[in-house]
């Protein structure tokens, strides 16, 4: 079988790392309870570091144990793209808008990107239940490649679909094609795999379903069960993320809602896990969570794991918790210096005015808040240790001014209060 060398290529071992507990999330204080050693087990989780410690932890306990991963990874594109942070600003005019840092995707050479690559594609493997599914999402920068070393590490018969996702959009090519299509590479993980055709059908086209009421021969002997709908082929259409969808972040290359929605119906089951390592801003959990399926999500940068809370937040959804990894040894991502902007665990000083709390209503009230505040949580009974978020108030996509009031449930008195603000250039606060 023809398989992929280059200079630095070496057999990939996980490496040593752990992951801690940083907090809670209780939307709006449901599930919460206090004391809290009385507090159900959680299985949804965010993680936040980089996912090489990330997988490499979370083997022990979930190895061979997840149904399906998505895996967006950056493209090989070397570009930086940063994160769209203003509000109510004129789309038309670029110039204008707020920026933040995003995520680099900003590489030496393609080896460096290679040696990035392979081993997070080897954990993935290991982390998947015998009948899950891989789903990595490319475009044409690097995806002859990934399909090798995908070949190499389930085996060529393994590829369930080459899914080709085409789009519209501006474009500044003048002397090629329009560049309008990533690349979905689907691998199962045996020969036995879980694929929900009749959870995924779609009408058929107007013109075929005529062609058949009017002409029964018209398929040379084969009639479509036109009432039940066909299994989508194996390219879609589904708009990018404009400027104008409700569901946009800001976050950069945001994934649609709708495609993440086919592939988790088609590829798992209610109750099942769903994992993506490279999470963004948010878009697999999310959805994996409404369509009744646990998750498992991580990103290096804290604006995608505060995007994720942040809209997580938005659904009737259950507690989920925050952990941050910590690799043994150094982690290395080649080239690509990552930084989280505001690690999890180094809360940062800023000049935000201190939050007022009255007994009689249990609210609590910001005075005055700074006008780059993005976020603020509290946690009425803080140990010191985790941080359990019983309410919480985000800045909301429109225009609209942030919840100056969090409403605490009835706690004992005398606990010790704690809040935790984001700016919106992603620098966390915690003051106790
Ligand atoms: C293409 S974006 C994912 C977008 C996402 N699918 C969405 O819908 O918003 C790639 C993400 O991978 C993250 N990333 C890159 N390298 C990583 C690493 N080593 N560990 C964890 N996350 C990483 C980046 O921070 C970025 O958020």
């Amino acid at each position: 079988m023809p398989s992929l060398t280059w200079a630095s290529k070496t057999t990939p071992q996980p490496i040593r790392a752990a992951l801690e507990l940083d907090s809670i999330i209780y939307p709006q204080g449901v599930g919460y309870s206090f004391p809290s050693s009385t507090n159900p087990p959680l299985p949804d989780q965010l993680i936040s570091g980089d996912n090489l410690s990330v997988m490499s932890a979370l083997l022990p306990e979930y190895e061979g144990r997840i149904h399906l991963i998505y895996a967006d990874p950056p493209f090989f594109t070397n570009r930086r793209y940063p994160a769209r942070v203003g509000r109510g600003e004129d789309s038309r005019q670029p110039r204008t808008w707020q920026l933040a840092e995003g995520y680099p995707d900003h590489w030496p050479d393609l080896d460096a990107y290679l040696d990035y690559l392979y081993p997070r594609l080897w954990l993935m493997h290991r982390l998947l239940a015998p009948t899950g599914t891989l789903y990595l999402h490319l475009d044409w920068h690097a995806n002859a490649c990934a399909r090798l070393l995908l070949d190499e590490i389930f085996g060529p018969e393994r590829l369930l679909n080459e899914i080709i996702w085409i789009y519209h959009g501006p474009s500044p090519i003048r002397r090629a094609f329009n560049r309008k299509h990533d690349t979905l590479l689907a691998y199962t993980k045996g020969k036995e795999y879980t694929f929900n055709a009749d959870a995924v059908r779609q009408p058929y086209n107007p013109n075929t379903v005529k062609t058949f009421e009017s002409s029964p021969k018209a398929g040379f002997g084969k009639v479509p069960d036109l009432a039940r709908g066909k299994v989508p082929e194996d390219w879609w259409y589904f708009p990018v993320v404009a400027r104008l969808h409700r569901e946009r972040t800001g976050y950069p290359t945001q994934k649609p809602e709708a495609l993440l929605e086919r592939l988790i119906q088609a590829s798992s089951n209610g109750g099942e896990i769903v994992a993506d390592f490279f999470c963004g801003s948010g878009t697999t959990p999310l959805v994996a969570a409404r369509l009744g399926r646990r998750f498992i999500a991580s990103d290096v940068t804290f604006r995608a794991v505060h995007t994720t809370r942040c809209r997580l937040l938005e659904l009737p959804a259950q507690p989920f918790r925050i952990l941050r990894s910590r690799g043994v040894g150094e982690i290395s991502t080649e080239g690509n210096n990552f930084t989280t902007s505001q690690p999890f665990d180094r809360p940062r000083e800023e000049s935000f005015n201190l939050p007022v709390f009255q007994p009689s209503t249990n609210n609590l009230t910001l005075t005055n808040p700074a006008p780059d505040l993005d976020y603020w949580e509290a946690d009425p009974a803080w140990d010191g240790q985790v941080f359990r978020s019983v309410a919480q108030a985000a800045r909301p996509r429109n225009n609209q001014p942030i919840g100056t009031t969090l409403s605490l449930p009835n706690v004992p008195a005398n606990q010790p209060i704690c809040v935790r603000l984001v700016s919106v250039n992603g620098l966390q606060t915690q003051l106790d």
